[in-house]
């Protein structure tokens, strides 16, 4: 069998929309509180991308960004992944055109839909596409458009969800620094967190937009229960497969979808507060985009540095879950 090549991320970048909508701009849009929304999700604010954006288009911000960190050049790439929720269209995949904004010639391209563990599912198949050749040099995107498929009519749904993107650049080195990836799914689940209409079970017609189906829909609290188990497990796998331990984590960085699952994941590993990275206050749940911007910022924010250990985890439609332990 040929010698695995090591792989390490060897630069980050995201991308978040201007627009700022509020939970007050809420309040006047559905029957809700800035301090129901607060308590119950700790979400105060989220972007909203120009209604002449793609998913794409933020995508793309966010991979020049991750491209100059590097210090790479875009023909350097010669694999693009982009995890989403909501693609440009069904095809093509939303990474070749990604591939051509960016002007890459030679490159292999293709989406992954695993919703919001969709960054951590990428990683995997990234590091494994590396690790065994040919490929080099991998774009990894995580790149959400929700508001395009949020029901601003519907309370329950609407005051969680944002835009935006972050992006990966994952390269071959000598010693490998993806240290173990751990990928799980129950599609039994697969009816609690979904869009309903718009494939080829509810094809798109006037009944389903009339009635409201090519939005997402989710059993919060069913939801809510599963992701505290299931992330808590990946996090555990995760950290046994690469050898580490919990006092090794310089900082863990969980799917950002609500602040009660943060805190019970974090009281649970026994993770002093600072050791874990929020940013849903700011941002809301960016689905597949969440794990690697919070990765950003934190790199950003000197809130991590090189030799760091972090460990990522996600939780989403599926259903699916999975963590990952790096060493940047
Ligand atoms: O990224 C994928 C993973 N997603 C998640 O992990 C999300 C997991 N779920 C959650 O974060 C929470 O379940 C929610 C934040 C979605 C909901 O919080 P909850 O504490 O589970 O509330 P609930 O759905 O049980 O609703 C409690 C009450 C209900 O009223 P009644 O029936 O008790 O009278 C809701 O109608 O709160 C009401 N409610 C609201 N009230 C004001 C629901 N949404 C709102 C709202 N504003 N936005």
């Amino acid at each position: 069998m040929n010698e695995k090549f090591g792989v390490r991320i060897a630069g980050t970048g995201s991308y978040l929309p201007e627009k700022v909508l509020t939970n007050f701009d809420l309040e006047k849009m559905v029957d809700t509180s800035d301090q129901w929304i607060i308590e119950r999700t700790g979400i105060r604010e989220r972007r909203i991308a120009p209604e002449n954006m793609v998913t794409s288009d933020l995508a793309v911000e966010a991979a020049k960004k991750a491209i100059e960190d590097a210090k790479i050049l875009p023909g350097d790439i010669d694999l693009i992944i982009v995890a989403t929720t909501l693609p440009d269209m069904y095809f093509p995949s939303t990474a070749c055109i990604v591939q051509q904004k960016l002007n890459i010639r030679k490159a292999a391209c293709f989406d992954i839909s695993a919703a919001c563990s969709g960054f951590i599912y990428g990683l995997a198949v990234a590091k494994s596409m590396i690790e065994s050749g040919p490929f080099k040099t991998c774009l990894l995107v995580g790149a959400e458009m929700l508001s395009k498929i949020t029901n601003w009519k519907d309370k329950t749904t609407c005051i969680l969800f944002g835009d935006g993107a972050g992006a990966a650049i994952l390269t071959r080195s000598e010693t490998n620094k993806i240290l173990s990836v751990y990928m799980e799914a129950d599609g039994r689940y697969s009816n609690i967190l979904e869009l309903p209409a718009g494939g080829s079970r509810m094809p798109a017609s006037e009944k389903t937009v009339k009635e409201g189906l090519h939005f997402i829909r989710m059993e919060g609290k069913e939801v809510f229960k599963l992701a505290v188990m299931k992330m808590l497990e990946a996090s555990r796998k995760a950290l046994e497969a690469s050898g580490k331990k919990i006092e090794d984590l310089a900082l863990l960085i969980p799917h950002q979808a609500n602040l009660r699952i943060i805190e019970a994941i974090a009281e649970r590993l026994t993770l002093p507060r600072e050791k874990v990275f929020v940013n849903l206050d700011k941002y809301g749940n960016i689905s597949a985009a969440t794990t690697i911007i919070a990765l950003d910022e934190a790199r950003q924010q000197g809130r991590v540095k090189t030799g760091d250990i972090v460990e990522l985890i996600a939780f989403g439609g599926g259903l699916t879950w999975g963590a990952a332990v790096i060493e940047l």
